[in-house]
């Protein structure tokens, strides 16, 4: 062989070894080493029990998956307001939420919306053993038509209201002009307080109470503190008339193509970051409540037992009224798990 034939040859060789190995080695590497991205989007504040919940979540994954799986949270609606961001995790623009229960109506899943029953829970663990029960998983199943997958319910405790004039009696609400969650329920109890509901995305809720586009809106201590809602709001009345609670879900069709080993360690770092959420809510909204009354730009008042009253007898017709929309089974359902029982 001659020497021109020999290199020719070896230049052949060479260069079929590179383009196999650049043809196989640099997608297939690529792709085994590109992590697999959650976004998580959100709409309150990084410090508030969900926010924090959240941010346990991508800590425990990132450590345990060794960086294989990425957790990008985005807060505060950072991308996407209540509404849209549903949208988004249908059409698969996020993988993660954990909207409140009070926002599932516009998806058709109206169900929900019984845990927005005026007094309904006596206490969280009445409403645990509603969530942690049947109710909790067959409100999950009804979310899977529409390409949505439930894991788990975070708890935030009781409902607050807030204007700029107090709210002791149910007629101090006349004509108030009040922000409520898409929920057709909270929409039936601000009416039945006389009150005029509009719904609102939480990010707008500031700018409106500040430029008076509405008078007061109800909600929990941690979300007004770090929304900073107390400074335009002079009178808060804690009255827990209501609850918050979140269902963390996720695109259906992203969780079952997951690799069956990766969905075991998120499903048990999501365990760890449900228990956590839930074991700080009530102390966040504790000490929300203490730093709005420091603040001195709110005068906080607790309803006596007989002003309560007083609430409950104005908003129990609504669980009446909202037997149509919820279906009275699901009622039924709530208020055995819940132990609640109805006044005859
Ligand atoms: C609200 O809109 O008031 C709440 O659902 C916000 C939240 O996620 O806590």
């Amino acid at each position: 062989m001659t020497h021109s034939l020999i290199q020719r040859r070896r230049r052949l060789v060479l260069g079929a070894a590179a383009a196999a190995a650049a043809s196989i080695a640099l997608p297939t590497t690529l792709r085994a080493q590109a992590p697999i991205i959650i976004k998580f989007s959100h709409v309150v504040a990084p410090d508030t029990p969900k926010g924090k919940g959240a941010q346990r979540f991508k800590e425990l994954v990132e450590q345990r998956t060794n960086g294989k799986v990425k957790v990008e949270l985005y807060p505060n609606s950072q991308l996407y307001k209540d509404k849209e961001e549903m949208e988004a995790l249908q059409l698969g623009s996020v993988q993660m939420l954990a909207p409140s229960l009070a926002k599932f109506g516009p998806l058709g899943v109206k169900e929900f919306e019984v845990f927005d029953l005026p007094f309904i829970f006596k206490d969280t663990a009445a409403f645990r053993a509603v969530t942690d029960g049947p109710v909790g998983a067959d409100l999950f199943k009804k979310l899977e038509p529409k390409g949505i997958k439930g894991l788990a319910y975070w708890d935030n405790g009781f409902h607050i209201m807030s204007a700029n004039k107090p709210m002791h009696h149910v007629a101090d609400f006349k004509g108030l002009k009040m922000r409520i969650q898409s929920s057709k329920v909270l929409d039936a109890q601000m009416r039945a307080l006389g009150a005029i509901p509009q719904v609102m995305a939480f990010s707008e809720l500031y700018q409106a109470l500040q430029s008076g586009v509405v008078d007061g809106c109800e909600g929990v201590p941690s979300n007004f503190y770090t929304q900073k809602t107390y400074e335009v709001q002079k009178h808060t009345t804690i009255s827990n008339h209501g609850h918050l609670a979140y269902a963390v879900i996720v695109n259906k069709k992203f969780w079952d193509g997951l690799p069956a080993d990766v969905r075991t360690t998120l499903e048990a770092a999501l365990r760890e970051a449900t228990t956590y959420a839930n074991a700080i809510a009530e102390t966040e909204n504790v000490q929300a409540l203490d730093k709005m009354r420091a603040s001195g730009k709110t005068t906080i008042y607790t309803l006596t037992p007989a002003e309560t009253n007083e609430w409950k007898t104005a908003l129990m017709p609504v669980h009446k009224e909202m037997e149509a929309r919820l279906g009275k089974p699901t009622i039924e359902a709530v208020y055995k798990a819940a132990g609640f029982v109805p006044a005859k």
